[in-house]
């Protein structure tokens, strides 16, 4: 083992990194786990332990980033603290020559991304996004159908997000329900959805969009009524000074109706909200010339469909006809049990998560020594966070943004409190 590397933020998906590690480990000898480090030390213990236990090697344990940056011996870190701290933990660790693994959103604004991606580009070390869907190796499929033209030329795609969460907070952490922090549904969860349309269909030129806060008045439920299938992930995290029970004043906007032309010339209606009482709605599709692509659940493990005109459908194996030079690169194989030419599978969703992670570290590991970038770097982690944060823009200007000017800061009216809060 070569690669030293530390984790920062053991929260709820600190610990789903802790699990993508401990998978890894089962295949790999590359990455060697130093260190964990949360601003609670029994919350860092219950990692420690956790690695520990399953690889025989517990790491050393910090409260302070700064302390552990100062004496751990490290090679990288992962960076996994709510998203106000991504830049200023990412830049202070490629200051002292780490590589970085972040969680998504890269940052907490574009210009807080703006001061990363210069700290990666004069320190010249990685800077990967740990940004998971496309890494699904239906995503990839997906991706490689729609590259061979399986349904003709892509003419627009419906990703509609509608859901309730009963005006809980997202995901038990209050942070989420803060605009400051970064939070809201359509931001937090929707960098996914960005980053997937972006994957399949190309750069985005402009977005109009609809943006509301419905439901400021929000309460601290338990994870366990929130989200059941990661409660467990989640039960060791601490929320300071609220209780389960609490009201909490969402800030953050909680409801956005965007409309996106690609660059070229696709459209995309992109909808996230999680106010919806009474309906739940959800669409990914695509539609194209010769038909229309329903996109799978990100890590279901459900195979892609292509509805053609007539009311035909192929899906399952069939679908690897139309892409027979589709494999899976020999990491996911190697993570997918072997499996070169798959078209579905059957894995319990907490080892999808955990074999992804996996993936994801050693994407950044082998770009820190092979002196190439990551799959998601930079400019891919800001072209999602850009075409998110494009809908909340448009939202308060009430016009069209340019996805670009959402990039490089000429549009940053919803941003500007946000970075004058944080100081940057
Ligand atoms: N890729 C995904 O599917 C996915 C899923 C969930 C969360 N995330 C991202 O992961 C990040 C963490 O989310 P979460 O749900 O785990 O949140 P969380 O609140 O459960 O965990 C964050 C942890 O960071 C710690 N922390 C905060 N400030 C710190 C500091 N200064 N020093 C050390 N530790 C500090 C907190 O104590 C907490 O334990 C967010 O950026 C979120 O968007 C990604």
């Amino acid at each position: 083992m070569s690669f030293k590397i530390a984790l920062v933020g053991c929260g709820g998906m600190g610990r789903r990194h802790a699990h993508g590690y401990i998978e890894l480990r089962k295949y790999f000898d590359i990455v060697s786990m130093a260190a964990v480090c949360d601003l609670h030390a029994d919350v860092a213990a219950t990692v420690a332990d956790e690695i520990g236990d399953a690889t025989g090697d517990r790491p050393d344990i910090y409260t302070d980033f700064d302390e552990m940056l100062a004496t751990a011996d490290l090679d990288g870190v992962a960076i996994v603290t709510s998203t106000p701290m991504h830049h200023i933990f990412a830049i202070k660790a490629m200051e002292a020559g780490l590589n970085v693994i972040i969680e998504k959103p890269m940052g907490l604004t574009l210009k807080a991304c703006r001061l990363m991606r210069h700290a990666s580009r004069s320190t010249g070390k990685v800077m990967a996004v740990a940004e998971n869907y496309r890494r699904d190796p239906m995503n990839r499929l997906t991706r490689a159908l729609i590259d061979a033209g399986a349904i003709g030329t892509p003419y627009f795609a419906l990703d509609i997000n509608v859901g309730s969460s009963d005006s809980a907070v997202m995901h038990s952490t209050v942070w989420r329900a803060k605009k400051e922090q970064a939070g809201g549904m359509p931001l937090d969860a929707g960098v996914h959805n960005a980053d997937m349309l972006l994957y399949l269909l190309g750069r985005a030129d402009s977005v109009f969009a609809e943006t509301s806060t419905f439901e400021p008045n929000r309460i601290l439920r338990p994870m366990s009524e929130v989200a059941p299938g990661l409660a467990d992930m989640y039960n060791h995290r601490k929320e300071d000074g609220y209780s389960t029970g609490d009201m909490v004043e969402q800030t953050a906007v909680d409801s956005a109706f965007g409309v996106i032309r690609f660059s070229s010339g696709a459209i995309g209606q992109l909808m996230m909200t999680d106010s919806s009482h009474g309906q739940s709605l959800d669409v990914s599709t695509i539609s194209g010339s010769g038909g229309t692509m329903y996109r799978p659940r990100s890590r279901s493990g459900e195979s892609p469909r292509i509805v053609r005109n007539d009311g035909s459908e192929i899906t399952g194996d069939a679908l690897l006809d139309l892409v027979p030079d589709f494999q899976l690169d020999d990491i996911t194989s190697t993570l997918w049990n072997g499996a070169r030419r798959i078209s579905s599978y059957d894995i319990d969703f907490r080892d999808i998560d955990s074999k992804i992670l996996a993936y994801e570290y050693l994407d950044m590991v082998d770009a820190a020594e092979s002196g190439g970038q990551p799959e998601v770097g930079p400019q891919e982690g800001m072209d999602a966070l850009a075409l998110a944060y494009a809908l909340m823009e448009s939202g308060v200007d009430g016009a069209p943004v340019s996805v670009e000017d959402v990039a490089e800061g000429r549009t940053s009216t919803f941003q500007d409190e946000i970075d004058y809060e944080m100081g940057i």
